[in-house]
């Protein structure tokens, strides 16, 4: 297993006015597949992403990566996981106006070598989004942005990748093309998706249904449902 969550609490506030975010939530996520996080506004899930990705401490409970406490490590060495094993999309990506298209790609880069670009270009024609190669984020689409954000996410080719509902902002074509970018990668790590739109999560392995902070249900699913589309541009 990848990712282990052992009765993980997230609270905000102190005093009389603690509220749970996340309440008590087991689960086990393996080493591949597409994983959906679903749940009405507010259930919890991307506190729950925040959890599994170190970026915050459980109140209570353990979050293991690969059999290791996440809050075992340092503080340092947990950014370095995170910067090497772990790639995020979040639902607006967040891209460096003043650099191209290219230049956000190599910033994920551990070292911008040749390597980094030419992998840089290859994430680019498979997103087809080569053509933009030059150009300024701000001179994208909603979904040229969108995967541009899948590609930096995957330019260090991370174990895991968190998306916190990267398909929001955009309409159903362009959603769809996002996530089946997602499902791709499906075969080379665990990829976990939280999602408000059902149709965004067809043919995922499994769902983890959220209500109020807990984990109310988790649903298997059949990896083979959904052929995979070609991307469209
Ligand atoms: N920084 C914060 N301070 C206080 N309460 C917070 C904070 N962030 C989240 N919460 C509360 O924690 C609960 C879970 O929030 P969370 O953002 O995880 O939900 P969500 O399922 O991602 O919702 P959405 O679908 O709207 O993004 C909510 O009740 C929210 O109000
Ligand atoms: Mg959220």
């Amino acid at each position: 297993m990848l990712l282990q969550a052992e009765h993980i609490s997230l609270s905000y506030g102190d005093g009389d006015r603690v509220a749970y975010a996340v309440r008590d939530i087991s689960l086990v996520i393996p080493e591949t597949g597409f994983f959906g996080v679903m749940g009405p506004s507010g259930s919890g899930k991307s506190s729950l992403l925040y959890l599994l990705s170190g970026l915050k401490r459980p109140v209570a409970g353990k979050v293991l990566y690969k059999g290791t406490d996440l809050y075992a490590l340092s503080e340092r060495e947990r950014v370095r996981l995170r910067r090497e094993k772990f790639g995020f999309v979040f639902q607006y990506p967040y891209l460096i106006n003043y650099l191209t298209v290219h230049e956000n790609l190599l910033v994920a880069a551990a070292s911008a070598d040749r390597d980094a670009a030419q992998k840089a270009d290859k994430l680019l024609q498979q997103l087809h989004i080569a053509h933009l190669r030059n150009s300024f984020p701000t001179h994208l689409s909603g979904g040229e942005r969108q995967r541009l954000a899948v590609a930096r996410a995957m330019m260090q080719e991370p174990e895991v990748i968190f998306a916190d509902e990267p398909t929001a902002a955009l309409d159903h074509s362009n959603g769809r093309a996002v996530i089946d970018l997602l499902l791709a990668y499906r075969d080379r790590g665990a990829v976990i998706v939280v999602s408000h739109d059902p149709l965004m999560l067809q043919g995922a392995d499994r769902i983890y249904y959220l209500l109020d902070g807990c984990l109310e249900k988790v649903e298997e699913g059949s990896a083979a449902a959904q052929p995979l589309r070609t991307i469209l541009p």
